[in-house]
């Protein structure tokens, strides 16, 4: 088309100005979509508030459209934060305010090319394509009647792996995930236990004429990404949502979930030789109540279709520990479950979110685990001490240890901290007790876990601002090959790889700021005292 006919056609659409009135989504070529309902009056539009229904995490619109020229604003809060507080937490922070700003010129009636600005983030190219309520809003499909679903067997000791979210969010691709396949190999990240390279929110676009969940541009083949994840030796996950979309990253919105199509999806990801799905609540929201009969309904619907393709798949559920989920998350055939909302790069977030699991330590089992949420050990956003605090909590809490930083980048200290083999042996022992408070002192906690083999895991760990000194009474542990005075105790330093002598009733340490001396107390062999 010629641009003096172009600008003919933008002068007759502004003089017989569209009625945007209806419902819209906005696309981003290989990103995500977001769903809402547009009413005109006049020059000013305005979105109709979606009562929570429908995908994304969008505000409310409001902006004009004058001479074809589309001008919307969205401010919205951000984190989204879910309505159940999880495991004890504190309430959220203050969520940042920001702006989403969208500035198109009509095509036609039923299609408007938009600029996309957040606040703080690179403009984003998409559309505005007009589509049925039924697109934008599906009605909700009745749930299954809840029953249990049988342990599909899966995950044993707690899940280790890596997952592209907390380093890339949805800005990744195919060739991303396998250089950290290579990396999980070559680093020795797979020889120290982690096995599952877990495809987060971003690569699906929607699904073809036959209803098939297909990869975007950025993932074109996902039965060729898992061939070759495997031909390294490792498996492989995948991400979707029981409701329409999944939550959304930075590309514009949500992408497409498996609400409707749970039997064909879990098809699909067995076809591809998928052994892992999370699946992520986010706009199922919007269609199913937020109540535990339908949260446990949606997740039961899912784990009932992975078992029945046949194939062995771990069911990762996430939907931020709502409703007590560590009380049914087994029923739906889960293997593990998300306690708490988004972890953070930041100190405050990891801490709020590890010393709030210990009351609920007692609900994980072998083949289903109370997941705080994915590593962020390596992402920069802590000091090593701050780091070997999480990975000492994790390990401690029998969490699922699904690394969440770069692999192809990591430092010799982040490695150190990643691979410490008798901190991971915590975490992956075979009769996991709970952790439990021995005491608590102002900022100072003292940690313990029983292990197998007559031993206790003892974290002495620092909360506080300064070093602090922290004690616990050796006769605390209640070794049940009778008194441990009468024998010797063999301790040993697990950051600092060394043993460590004691003497008395009581072991002092001093631990830094934010930090963590976690040890292993066990009986030596032979006779003797102290
Ligand atoms: C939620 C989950 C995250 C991640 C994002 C993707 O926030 O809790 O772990 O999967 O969705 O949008």
């Amino acid at each position: 088309m010629t641009p003096v006919l172009l600008l003919f056609l933008g002068a007759l659409v502004s003089s017989a100005q569209v009625d945007l009135t209806g419902y819209w989504a906005f696309r981003v070529k290989d990103g995500g979509v977001n769903f809402f309902q547009l009413q005109q009056t006049g020059d000013n539009v305005t979105s109709v508030p979606s009562a929570g229904r429908g995908g994304g995490r969008g505000g409310t619109l409001a902006g004009t459209l004058r001479d074809g020229k589309l001008h919307l604003v969205t401010v919205f809060d951000t984190p989204a934060p879910a309505p159940a507080a999880a495991a004890g937490q504190t309430s959220a922070q203050p969520p940042a305010r920001r702006e989403t700003v969208y500035e198109g010129v009509v095509e036609n009636a039923n299609r408007i090319p938009v600029t996309m600005q957040a606040t703080g983030r690179d403009p984003l190219k998409g559309t505005y394509e007009r589509v049925t309520r039924e697109e934008a809003f599906p009605a909700r499909i009745p749930l299954p009647e809840l029953r249990d679903v049988p342990d599909n067997g899966m995950a044993r000791t707690p899940p280790m792996g890596w997952n592209s979210w907390n380093k890339f969010q949805d800005v990744f691709d195919d060739a991303t995930v396998r250089q950290m396949a290579d990396a999980m190999a070559s680093s020795g990240m797979s020889k120290a236990g982690y096995t599952y390279i877990v495809v987060d929110e971003g690569w699906t676009s929607g699904r073809d004429a036959n209803g098939n969940i297909v990869g975007n541009g950025k993932f074109p083949n996902m039965k060729a990404l898992a061939d070759y994840v495997h031909s390294k030796g490792l498996k492989i996950g995948i991400y979707s949502s029981p409701g329409p979309q999944s939550c959304s990253g930075k590309m514009g919105g949500g992408y497409q979930g498996s609400y409707g199509h749970e039997e064909q999806d879990a098809r699909t990801f067995a076809e591809w030789g998928y052994d892992y799905l999370k699946y992520d609540w986010c706009s199922a929201g919007g269609v199913y109540g937020s109540t535990r009969e339908e949260e446990q309904g949606a997740y039961q619907k899912m784990g009932e279709a992975l078992l029945k393709t046949g194939r062995p798949m771990v069911y990762s559920l996430c939907q931020y520990g709502s409703a007590d989920v560590w009380k049914w998350g087994a029923k739906t055939g889960g293997n593990l479950w998300r306690t708490t909302f988004d972890i953070g790069d930041r100190w405050e977030s990891m801490e709020r979110i590890g010393f709030a699991q210990i009351d609920i330590a007692g609900y994980a089992q072998p083949g289903h685990w109370n997941d705080p949420d994915m590593l962020e050990v390596g992402n920069g956003g802590m000091t090593a001490d701050e780091y070997r605090t999480h990975m000492s909590l994790w390990c401690l809490l029998s969490a699922p240890l699904m690394a969440g930083n770069d692999l192809r980048t990591m430092t010799d200290e982040t490695k150190s901290i990643l691979m410490n083999p008798d901190v991971i042996a915590i975490d992956q022992d075979r009769d996991p007790k709970p952790v439990e408070r021995l005491s608590q002192q102002g900022r100072s906690e003292v940690l313990v876990r029983p292990l197998s083999g007559s031993a206790f895991a003892v974290g002495l760990f620092n909360r506080g601002d300064q070093p602090a000194e922290i004690s616990f009474r050796l006769d605390a542990l209640k070794f049940n090959t009778g008194l441990y005075g009468f024998r010797r105790l063999q301790v040993q330093d697990l950051w600092r790889h060394e043993p460590v002598q004691v003497s008395g009733d009581t072991y002092t340490a001093t631990v830094p700021k934010h930090g963590v001396v976690l040890l292993r107390v066990s009986i030596a062999s032979g006779r003797g005292g102290f």
